[in-house]
């Protein structure tokens, strides 16, 4: 991160990635051109362990997956999230989406948890492809932030048109106060999407989330806050 984010000042004033020069490959994001270096992609991936294991815990604790049958993580990543959550909900199948590198990732934790039977990683590209079949719940952690306003939109529309009625989708990551005052973590957070990630991400506001859900169609839209500077907002399909 910290060669990409040398590159902020350039980025702002061209309101793109220029950070991402520093990774190898011609991919428009930090997360395609990881898929080229094994190592630096599993530092990622470990790292993103270790932010999502210190805040999971609370976000498994406030979700409600009753009647649930099978959650999809979008961009799961190492199946840290999934596993937390499943360990809570032994009846609930769950399942990575992710790129084909990282899913490898993924099946090797899945295969020492012990919940291998009911855990699994589908590859895919979360915009082109299909979701796995039969999700009635997709969670994306840390996923929003990567992305911009009108992709994030698409994609809680492609969520409204594969869930079920009484489908969830929910959003999982630190959350910007609505009167865009703090936290510092929002302002520490946003440069390295727009320097590094993506060019386009943020870290945005409570409300934005839950307006956008409503956009697509979500109803008994629900935010839960959790420490970190995290928060939890789930919605609905009627
Ligand atoms: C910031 S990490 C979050 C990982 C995990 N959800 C967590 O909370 O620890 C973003 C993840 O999204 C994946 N990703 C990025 N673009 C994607 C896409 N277009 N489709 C599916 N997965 C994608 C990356 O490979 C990476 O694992």
């Amino acid at each position: 991160m910290y060669k990409g984010l040398y590159w902020m000042l350039e980025a702002v004033r061209e309101n793109r990635n220029v950070g991402l020069k520093e990774f190898a490959g011609s991919e428009p994001t930090l997360y395609e051109r990881l898929a080229h270096d094994p190592e630096v992609e599993k530092i990622f991936q470990d790292a993103m362990q270790e932010l999502s294991v210190q805040v999971n815990a609370d976000m498994v604790k406030a979700v409600d997956l009753r009647g649930i049958k099978h959650l999809v993580d979008v961009g799961g990543g190492d199946g840290t999230n999934i596993m937390a959550i499943a360990q809570q909900w032994p009846n609930l199948r769950a399942t990575v989406f992710d790129s084909p590198t990282v899913c490898d990732i993924a099946r090797k934790n899945i295969a020492g948890s012990g919940m291998a039977d009911r855990l699994g990683a589908v590859a895919g590209e979360c915009f082109k492809d299909p979701f796995p079949p039969d999700a009635d719940c997709l969670l994306f952690a840390h996923f929003f932030t990567i992305w911009g306003e009108e992709r994030d939109r698409e994609l809680l529309r492609k969520c409204y048109a594969s869930l079920p009625a009484g489908g969830k989708v929910m959003i999982f990551n630190m959350m910007q106060h609505d009167d865009e005052s703090g936290p510092m973590s929002a302002a520490l957070g946003s440069p390295y999407f727009l320097t590094l990630a993506t060019g386009t991400g943020m870290l945005y506001t409570w409300s934005e989330y839950e307006r956008w859900m409503e956009e697509a169609g979500f109803r008994d839209i629900k935010r839960h806050a959790l420490p970190h500077d995290h928060g939890l907002i789930v919605g609905t399909k009627p």
